[in-house]
């Protein structure tokens, strides 16, 4: 990992009053962002939603994800576009695996788009499986829709975890 891979950036609970923050980010991340209301909804509904926040830059990542009864789909995961290939993505699902493993579910799962191929990479990467396909599931450019690819990951335990 280069000096430039760390920087510095601390996880915490996303709020309300990071939403500017964040939807100046998700407007430059996607070509077809989250709007505001889809990230207060998310946040009134309880599901989980952490940022990175840097030192002197602010926020520079975010995921939101719905835990289910045995499992937590993630909704969305993303990397301000000036901070990518750092290695954050990694640690933000480097707590979304730990706050699986406390909560006890074992499975994760999310929806990406087929032309993805940086989130398909790191997913792949991280021990995601391809185990279906969404038929236009998303909007594309020229009113057309665009296939998701469904990815899922069974939760590991921490080694020493107990076992029953
Ligand atoms: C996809 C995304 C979250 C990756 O974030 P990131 O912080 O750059 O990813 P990391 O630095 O943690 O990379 C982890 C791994 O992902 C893969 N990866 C990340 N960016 C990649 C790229 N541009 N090309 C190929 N592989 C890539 C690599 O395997 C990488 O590991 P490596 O650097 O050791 O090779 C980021 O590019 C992003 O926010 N994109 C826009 C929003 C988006 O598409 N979100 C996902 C929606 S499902």
């Amino acid at each position: 990992m280069s000096a430039l891979a760390r920087p510095g950036a601390a996880l915490r609970a996303m709020t309300v009053s990071d939403l500017d923050a964040v939807m100046a980010i998700e407007a430059g991340a996607y070509s077809f962002p989250w709007t505001r209301g889809n990230f207060i909804d998310s946040l009134a509904a309880g599901y989980l939603a952490l940022v990175l926040a840097a030192p002197q830059d602010g926020i520079v990542g975010y995921l939101v994800a719905m835990a289910g009864v045995d499992e937590m789909h993630l909704l969305n995961l993303t990397v301000a576009p000036g901070w990518q290939r750092r290695g954050l993505a990694r640690e933000l699902l480097d707590a979304l695996e730990a706050r699986c493993r406390a909560d006890g579910l074992s499975m994760l799962w999310l929806e990406v788009r087929h032309s993805n191929e940086r989130a398909r990479a790191l997913y792949a990467r991280r021990g995601f499986a391809e185990v279906g396909l969404r038929r236009g599931y998303y909007p594309a450019p020229l009113s057309k829709r665009e296939d998701a690819v469904v990815m899922s990951l069974r939760v590991q335990p921490e080694a020493g975890d107990a076992l029953e």
